[in-house]
């Protein structure tokens, strides 16, 4: 974990709870450091966590090598379906889209969805929604790449970021291309507070990725909050990773960032892989890690 002082922004990015397939590594250290970035500027420009939020997950969304936005999993139809959440941890404002099709960037629908009464939209009404507040529609095929044409196994990584900004607000964001072969209509944790993500300025922000039906049943995010001010974000994290494979079967795997709020950063998986990258007002070079096992070497 890493200590940050108070008044000093902190961001961590994760590219999903996945295995990284041989020659891949690279693609998925870069996007997570490009996407961490695009976040880092907006903090250091005094921007607001939810914001940097956005902008990092927008990177990852156009990133193939990520399941989220275009790279996005195949559905039993072989469509593209996505999900996407944003807590802000000012209000506990939530706008979140569910099996939504044909935007280019689901997180930006669910930031535009924090100032409505309605926390979650999905399927038609989600795109519609889309549609009506300006948001980048693109044909289905654009969002489909021949990688994931040639995966239909189970997988079901996502993409998300967690920030603190100056005034200490904190913020986390999900996105995700659900998982592949799953029923056209599919959600799984990712859109839903306190299960794929949640924040709360007086606690902290986490962002999950994995398998996402285990993660809904477990409520894994409102677990990490409660164990975050306690035992600190990555021993809350590393505790409910470890509940997966009890509840979902040896093979459920997954993963989290969070940031406390006092700045501490913390991240765990159970998963083979898990890109991430993160950095702190003064706290040096950005780290950018495939695994928790890399962070150790290091
Ligand atoms: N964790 C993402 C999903 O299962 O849809």
């Amino acid at each position: 974990m890493t200590p940050a002082s108070e008044g000093r922004w902190a961001l961590i990015v994760h590219g999903g709870a996945k295995a990284i397939e041989p020659g891949e590594e690279e693609a998925n250290r870069r996007g997570v450091l490009q996407a961490l970035a695009a976040g880092r500027a907006v903090l250091e420009g005094g921007g607001a966590a939810v914001d940097a939020v956005e902008a990092a997950i927008r990177v990852m969304e156009d990133l193939p090598v990520f399941n989220a936005g275009r790279g996005s999993a195949l559905n039993e139809a072989g469509g593209v379906e996505m999900c996407a959440g944003l807590m802000d941890g000012r209000d506990l404002s939530v706008g979140a889209v569910g099996a939504i099709r044909n935007v280019r960037h689901p997180i930006a629908v669910a930031k535009r969805l924090l100032g409505e009464k309605e926390i979650l939209l999905v399927g038609e009404g989600a795109t519609l929604f889309a549609k009506e507040n300006g948001a980048e529609m693109v044909a289905g095929e654009a969002l489909v790449t021949e990688a994931r044409k040639a995966a239909l196994e189970a997988m079901h990584d996502t993409v998300g970021a967690v920030a603190m900004d100056r005034g200490g607000n904190l913020a986390a964001g999900t996105s995700t291309g659900g998982l592949a072969g799953a029923k056209v209509g599919r959600i799984g944790d990712s859109p839903l507070p306190g299960n794929g993500l949640y924040a709360d300025n007086h606690v902290g922000g986490v962002s999950f990725s994995g398998d996402g039906e285990t993660i809904a049943r477990l409520a894994l995010a409102a677990r990490v909050m409660a164990g975050m001010a306690e035992q600190g974000p990555e021993a809350a994290i590393r505790d409910a990773v470890e509940r997966l494979p009890g509840t979902g079967g040896a093979g459920a795997d997954g993963g989290a960032i969070a940031i406390d709020r006092t700045g501490r950063i913390g991240w765990a998986h159970n998963s083979p892989a898990f890109a991430v990258a993160y950095a702190n007002e003064g706290g040096g070079e950005p780290r950018a890690c495939l695994g928790k096992d890399e962070e150790a070497r290091d």
